[in-house]
Formats: C-alpha cells, structure tokens, sequence
C-alpha cells in the first residue's frame, strides 16, 4: 500500500490533516483572492491530450533529456520553497535527498531551514544541485551567498525576480503568521561569515543570546526579502561572481520579459508566478507559455512551474515547449507523509504517471512530446 493517496487532491487532503493549520495555510495560500492559483490549475484545462496509436514505443520510455551538460533522467526539477521544516521535521534534508536518488536537480531556497552545506550532504555527492537567490539588497552579502553556493557545488543559478517583497497573503496575515521572524527559514543567513561581520556577532554561537539570533534572523529576512537589488541593469554583479556557469530568472510570465532576458545575457527564464503567491488576479503560468516559447525557444532554456499536479500535467507542459517543469506543492504534502518516505512516493508517482502518459500517446522518447498531441479545449 502506498503511504498516501497517488491522486493530488486527497493526497493534498491527507497532508492537510497531519501538518499545524498555519504551515497547511502557509503552503496552501496564495495572493488576495487567490485567483491566480485557480488559473494556474485552469490553464490546464484550456488544453487536451489527443493520444495517437499503432506507434513503436519501447517497453519503457525513454524520459532523459540533457540540461546545462547534464544529461538528466527527466526534465524535472525541485521547485525552490523556503521552510521545509514546517512540514516536517527533516525538511531539506528529506527533499534534497530524494532528488539526488533519482539524479533530479534539486534547488536550494534562499529561505531554507537548512543551509547550503547540511542540504550538499544530504543531497549527496556529485547529483544536480541548483540555487535559488532571493537577491539581497546588500552586495556583499550577494557575493558571499553565491559563493558558498559554488563551494557547495550550486551549479545552476536562478534568481527570482517576482519576490523582491511579499505578496498580500491573506491566510498568513490573519494569523499573523509569519515563520522567519521565529528564525524558521533564515539559516543561510545565519550561517554566512560576510553577515557575521555586519552583524557583529556570530548569531550560532554558543554564548550568542536570544535577542541577537532574533536580531540575525530579521537581518536575514529584511535584506533578502526588500530589495531594490533585482533589476536588468544590476545583472552583471551576479555574472561578476558566477562567471560563465548559467543563470536562469524565475517568475517570467510576458515574452517581453523574456526577450529581454535574452538581451541581457542570462541562459534562461522559470516561467513560474510563484505559484499564485504574489500577485492575485494573474494569468495562470501555463497560459503564458506559448507566447514566450514562440519569442525565445531554442535561444533561452525555458523552465515551467505552476499547478503541476500529475503526470499528464507534466506532459503538457513539456508538449507546449518549456524544457523542464518544476514541482512545488505535490512535493511539500508529501514530506507531511513521514519525511523522505512521502516525499519518494509523490515523485517516484508522478514520474511514473509521465512515463505512463508518454507512452500512451504514442512516443518512446521526449523527442515526440510536441504540441501536435494537444489541441485547445473549447469548451
Ligand atoms: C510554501 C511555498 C514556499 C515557496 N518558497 C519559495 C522560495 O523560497 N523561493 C522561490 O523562488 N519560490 C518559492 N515558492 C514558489 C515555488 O518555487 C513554485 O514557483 C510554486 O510552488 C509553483 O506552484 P505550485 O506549487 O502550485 O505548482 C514557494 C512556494 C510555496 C508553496
């Protein structure tokens, strides 16, 4: 039996009922009204599968595909999220442990619980590991960031640039919830010697007092989530630091946006909306695809995030042009199942569900996974 349901809406469900109300809204929630998680979902539906038959598929198909010069067994990647121990104790570790058994790219959050040292080890030796920046008003602190990072082995840089400050999140405010100023997903700011310097104290260590960690954690918090740091001509400090290696901004949603990625040398865009978390009454994610595809496919590697809930979801996506798709809250609800145990079971399922799917519609690789298999639902 598995440890939870392989559907996502009672798997979601399931997970509702083991976690603390306020982690459960804190995952489950979204800007204002939340209509932009709604579209997210919608969009899915604006498109159809149109299976073909009678086609040579092998007994199982092939789903690899190379990213960065690396060739990877799926085109799926760990979504960046913050403060993973709100949904279990082990967290990150849990998470960026799985990935790396099954050889996925698995990206560190600038709001992690964990930092990047701890999440390397657990995520083991040699496995595609990313890193999220949320881009710190301060440059020094930057530079520091990226710099652990590659020590650690980061290899891909995505920088979100739809977060430069928290949207209005309803169910968070009426709670008063808010996990970083309790020091829950601060650590690689507690962490880092160039904050240690600022800050003039060493908030780990052991004399180190209540009110200088909470003081260290609010630091964290403030530089990283007001910035002013995120616009298209302060790009060059980030190259400044991680040379050559690519860089990919996370939150694109116009092709205008896109272009001008391009324009402004990055490697590629996250088509993402931060799963509904920022600006209410949006396009749903997948809606906004096809135009940037047409504006900048095959120039900039295009990733794909927002409302991924099965297999066939994935497949639609990749169909559309985007190069590989992240995973975000199917994964959260199934570190509430018993940590890594859940979390295997969500992805080993949806890995399954894809492969499945690719088949069925007739393709034995990713190379026959087009829009030709779509066509729009009118109704
Ligand atoms: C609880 C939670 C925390 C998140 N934290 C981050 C984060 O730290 N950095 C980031 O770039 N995106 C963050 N995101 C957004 C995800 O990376 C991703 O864009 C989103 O989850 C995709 O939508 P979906 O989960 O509905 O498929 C977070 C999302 C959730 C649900």
């Amino acid at each position: 039996m598995p440890i939870a349901s392989t559907n996502y809406d009672r798997l979601e469900a399931s997970a509702k009922l083991l976690l603390p109300p306020a982690s459960y809204d804190y995952a489950a929630g979204g800007a204002g009204l939340e209509k932009t998680i709604a579209a997210n979902r919608e969009a899915f539906d604006h498109w159809r599968i149109v299976p073909r038959v009678m086609r040579p598929v092998l007994p199982s198909r092939n789903l690899s595909t190379i990213l960065f010069n690396r060739t990877l067994p799926a085109p799926i990647v760990m979504a960046p999220i913050g403060v993973q121990t709100l949904f279990h104790p082990t967290g990150e570790r849990a998470t960026s442990k799985v990935f790396g058994e099954l050889g996925l790219p698995y990206t560190l959050s600038t709001a992690s619980s964990t930092g990047f040292a701890n999440v390397a080890a657990s995520n083991g030796a040699g496995n595609p590991r990313w890193y999220q920046l949320y881009w710190p008003s301060d440059d020094d602190l930057t530079r520091s960031y990226l710099r652990t990072a590659k020590e650690h082995g980061y290899e891909v840089l995505v920088v979100t640039v739809d977060t430069w400050d928290l949207g209005w999140r309803a169910r968070d405010l009426d709670r008063g919830f808010f996990p970083f100023i309790d020091g829950v997903g601060v650590q690689i700011g507690l962490e880092d010697p160039v904050a240690h310097e600022k800050l003039g104290f060493n908030p780990l260590a052991a004399n180190a007092t209540t009110e200088q960690k909470q003081m260290a954690a609010l630091y964290h918090t403030i530089t990283t989530s007001r910035g002013l740091s995120p616009v298209w001509s302060n790009l060059w400090k980030l190259r400044e630091v991680w040379g050559d290696a690519p860089i990919l901004l996370k939150g694109v949603q116009s092709a205008e946006d896109a272009k001008a990625a391009l324009g402004w040398g990055v490697d590629g865009v996250i088509l993402s909306n931060h799963g509904g978390r920022q600006v209410d009454g949006a396009i749903g994610s997948l809606d906004a695809l096809p135009a940037i595809v047409e504006a900048v496919k095959g120039r900039l590697v295009i990733g794909f995030d927002g409302g991924i809930r099965s297999g066939a979801d994935i497949f639609k996506a990749l169909a559309l042009g985007a190069d590989f798709v992240q995973l975000g809250r199917p994964i959260l609800w199934g570190l509430a199942h018993e940590g890594e145990k859940g979390v295997r079971h969500v992805l080993k399922s949806l890995l399954a569900e894809f492969e499945i799917t690719v088949g069925l519609v007739g393709s034995a690789s990713l190379a026959g996974v087009n829009a030709t298999l779509l066509v729009e639902n009118r109704r």
